[in-house]
C-alpha cells in the first residue's frame, strides 16, 4: 500500500463497545478501510453481496475510476494505448509493470511467438467435442487440461516457471481458439506463423490467420481487420478485480496449477453479465429483426417482471461512460467504412438502439451507457467472426490480464486463502427426527 491514512471507528449503536481500523491509501482511488481486525475486535463481519463494496487484493496493474471514466494499465491511459501501442507491448506492460525498451520488446515477442504451438496430443481432445459445441466449453476444458501437460514439474513458488507458464497462455490460447473455431467449421486446424507473428499487430495478425487461413490457401490478412483484433485486444487485456479476474485469484489463492485457474477464469467470463454479453448483443438484435420492433423491446426492457436487459448497456463500475466503449465505436465506424458496410440491418437497429436509449429516462437515470461489449460484438460480426467466437475472443485478449494477475497474487506475500464470510439465514440447530417420526 502507498500508506495508511487516518482511521474509521465503528461503534455499536447502544453499546459503549467500538473499534478504531487503519484507512489504507493507494495511488490514485478512494481509501479502504481495512477492517481485518473488525471480527477480533467487535465480533462483527460485513455484508457485501457482489463485493461492489470490498477491496480484495492490493493491485498494481490496472486503474479504473468508474465516475470520470478512467482506465489505466500500469498507469498509461487506454486511449493512448489503443492509439499508440500494440498488443504485445501492452501484454509486455501488464506483466512487467513497464514498457519495454526495443531489446526487451524483441525478447518477449520471441518468447510468445515461440510458445504459440500446442503439443500434437492436445489435437486428440478436440475429437471429444461434439461437432457443434460452443467453442467456450472447447476453450474452457482444453485450456484445463494444458495443466495435466504442465503440471507434476511445475513449481509456481519458481519465478522463472511462473514467467513460462504466463508465455504459454499468453501465446496458446489463441492458437486453441482458433482450433475450437476450425473444429466447428469442419475445418483442418491451421499452426501458427512465425512470421506474421513477428510483424507490427502480429499477435492479432497470426490469429485472425489461425481462423481464416485453410492449408489450400492461406488468408491475406487485411491491415484494417490486424488493427482491429489489435485494438479489440487491448480494450479488453485487464479491467482489475472483475468477475472472471476474481475468479482466477481466487483458485490462486488455494495454490492450484494455473492452467486451471485460467480455466476457471473462461467459466466466469462466459456469462451473459460479462464476457458473454458480446454474443448476446448480437443475439438481442437479431431478435429484435427491425428498427420497427425497438419500440416495444424497449418497454420490455423497462418491465421489471420481464427480466429482459439490454445486453451491451450498463456496468458496475462505470457510470457515465465506459472509456473503451468511446474507442471501440471509433473503431467501429472505420472498420465498417473499409469494408464498406452501409446497410446491414443489425447495424442499423444498434444504432437506432442506442440513440433511443441514450435518451431515455429510463437509462439515463440509472447511468445506462453502452458498454465495450455493444461494439465490440457489431465489429466482429463485420468481420464475418460467428457470434459464437465473440467471447472467445474476449478470453484470448483477457488471458494476459488473468496470468499478469495470477502473478501478482502468487508473488504477494500478504495474500491468504480466499474465504469470504457469509450471514446464516438457514435453520437454526434442531435434532433429526427418524423417517418414520415426520408428518
Ligand atoms: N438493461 C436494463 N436495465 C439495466 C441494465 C441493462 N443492461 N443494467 C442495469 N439495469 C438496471 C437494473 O435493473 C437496476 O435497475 P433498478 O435500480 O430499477 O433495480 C439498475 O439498472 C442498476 O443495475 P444493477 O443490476 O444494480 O447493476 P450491476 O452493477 O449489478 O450490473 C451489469 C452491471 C453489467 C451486470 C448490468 O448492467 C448488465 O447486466 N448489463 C447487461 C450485460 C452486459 O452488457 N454486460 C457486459 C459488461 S461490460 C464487459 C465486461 O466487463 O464483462
Amino acid at each position: 500500500m502507498s500508506g495508511s491514512n487516518g482511521s474509521i471507528t465503528i461503534t455499536l449503536d447502544g453499546t459503549n463497545r467500538s473499534t478504531t481500523l487503519p484507512l489504507l491509501s493507494g495511488t490514485e482511488g478512494p481509501d479502504v478501510a481495512d477492517i481485518r481486525k473488525l471480527y477480533a475486535n467487535l465480533g462483527i463481519f460485513t455484508f457485501d453481496p457482489g463485493y461492489g463494496e470490498t477491496a480484495s487484493c492490493e493491485s498494481k496493474i490496472t486503474y479504473i475510476d468508474g465516475d470520470a471514466g478512467v482506465l489505466m494499465y500500469r498507469g498509461y491511459p487506454i486511449e493512448q494505448l489503443a492509439e499508440q501501442s500494440d498488443f504485445t507491448e501492452v501484454c509486455y506492460l501488464l506483466m512487467n509493470g513497464d514498457l519495454p525498451n526495443a531489446k526487451e520488446f524483441k525478447e518477449f515477442r520471441n518468447g510468445v511467438t515461440y510458445h504459440t504451438m500446442v503439443h500434437e496430443q492436445i489435437r486428440n481432445f478436440f475429437n471429444g467435442f461434439r461437432r457443434d459445441a460452443h467453442p467456450m466449453a472447447i476453450l474452457c476444458g482444453v485450456v484445463g487440461a494444458l495443466a495435466a501437460f504442465y503440471h507434476d514439474n511445475l513449481d509456481i513458488n519458481d519465478p522463472e516457471q511462473r514467467r513460462i507458464a504466463a508465455f504459454r497462455l499468453i501465446a496458446k490460447v489463441p492458437t486453441i481458439a482458433a482450433m475450437a473455431y476450425k473444429y466447428s467449421l469442419g475445418q483442418p486446424f491451421v499452426y501458427p506463423k512465425n512470421a506474421l507473428a513477428n510483424g507490427p499487430q502480429g499477435y492479432a495478425r497470426n490469429f485472425i490467420h489461425m481462423l481464416k487461413s485453410v492449408p489450400a490457401e492461406e488468408y491475406d490478412v487485411p491491415d484494417v481487420l490486424a488493427k482491429a483484433m489489435d485494438r479489440i485486444l487491448i480494450l479488453h487485456a485487464d479491467h482489475e478485480q472483475n468477475a472472471s479476474t476474481s475468479t482466477v485469484r481466487l483458485a490462486g489463492s488455494t495454490g492450484a496449477n494455473p492452467f486451471a485457474c485460467i480455466a476457471a477464469g473462461i467459466a466466469a467470463l462466459w456469462g451473459p453479465a460479462h464476457g458473454g454479453a458480446n454474443e448476446a448483443v448480437l443475439k438481442m438484435l437479431a431478435e429484435i429483426g427491425d428498427v420497427k420492433n425497438i419500440p416495444a423491446f424497449i418497454e420490455g426492457v423497462k418491465d421489471k417482471n420481464s427480466n429482459v436487459k439490454l445486453m451491451g448497456f450498463g456496468h458496475r463500475v462505470y457510470k457515465n461512460f465506459d472509456p473503451r466503449a468511446k474507442i471501440m465505436k471509433e473503431s467501429c465506424d472505420e472498420v465498417l467504412a473499409a469494408l464498406g458496410v452501409e446497410h446491414e440491418p443489425l447495424l442499423e437497429i444498434a444504432r437506432e438502439l442506442e440513440r433511443i436509449a441514450l435518451s431515455d429516462d429510463y437509462f439515463i437515470s440509472r447511468k445506462l451507457y453502452p458498454n465495450v461489449d455493444f461494439y465490440s460484438g457489431i465489429i466482429l460480426k463485420a468481420m464475418d467472426i460467428p457470434t459464437s467466437m465473440f467471447t472467445v475472443i474476449f478470453a484470448v485478449a483477457r488471458t494476459v490480464g488473468w496470468v499478469s494477475q495470477w502473478k501478482e497474487l502468487v508473488e504477494d506475500p500478504a495474500q491468504r486463502i480466499g474465504r469470504p464470510r457469509q450471514i446464516y439465514t438457514g435453520a437454526s440447530k434442531r435434532d433429526y427426527k427418524p423417517l418414520s417420526e415426520r408428518g
